[in-house]
């Protein structure tokens, strides 16, 4: 199954998966993020980042899989009288041909061997300055049930990150175990990585 079917079967059901508030690890991040540069939401799914960091004046381009989750991205952006600019694409196939001074992403579940090179697209798009933020299910999250994949590949090391970005400054990146309320999806305590990322 792909994962534009897979996460259309999730994003089908009523309500949203995750909420409709954002990540608050990326909100606590917001003093980095630029007004005046493009801010990219990257496995952004039902919009609940998007639409948080739209109403704060960004402008914001929403990249995701599944078109039934930008669906109701676009129907949460209308409710809350922002604009998202929002495409539909797996990021395996994706091409930046903009440059962002934010990127931003939480739970984008990349198997392990599709990192590589989706981090490389992120530091070539980050403007000079630019920062990325991201929270991510670590490996140690299959011993919890509080969301998130059961597939070792898709969970995340701290390596991972310290491993890629050769040409950006790790302010941090982080492995600790945290609460998490966001819809029904993620609901208990959860182990997570957290990265701040910026461009050199
Ligand atoms: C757990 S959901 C998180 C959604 C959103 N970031 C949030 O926190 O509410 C994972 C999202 O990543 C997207 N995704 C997973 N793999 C992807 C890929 N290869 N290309 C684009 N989107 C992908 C899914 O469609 C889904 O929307």
């Amino acid at each position: 199954m792909s994962q534009q079917e897979f996460w259309n079967q999730k994003f089908s059901r009523d309500g949203y998966l995750y909420g409709r508030k954002p990540n608050s690890f990326l909100v606590s991040c917001s003093s980095n993020f630029k007004k005046s540069q493009r801010f990219l939401c990257l496995g952004e799914g039902e919009g609940r980042n998007a639409v948080y960091f739209a109403s704060k004046g960004y402008e914001v381009v929403a990249l995701d899989a599944s078109d039934i989750g930008l669906k109701k991205l676009e129907a949460l952006a209308e409710e809350e009288e922002v604009y998202v600019k929002t495409r539909c694409v797996d990021l395996n196939e994706w091409e930046p041909s903009k440059k962002y001074g934010s990127i931003v992403t939480s739970y984008l579940h990349m198997y392990k061997n599709e990192r590589e090179a989706l981090f490389n697209k992120i530091e070539s798009c980050l403007k000079e300055g630019g920062f990325f933020v991201g929270e991510f299910f670590s490996t140690n999250q299959l011993n919890y049930q509080s969301g998130g994949p059961k597939d070792i590949d898709l969970l995340y090391t701290v390596d991972d990150f310290l491993n890629a970005f050769p040409n950006c400054t790790k302010h941090k990146v982080e492995e600790l175990e945290t609460n998490l309320e966001e819809g029904n999806g993620h609901q208990g305590k959860a182990y997570v990585i957290r990265v701040i990322i910026q461009k050199n």
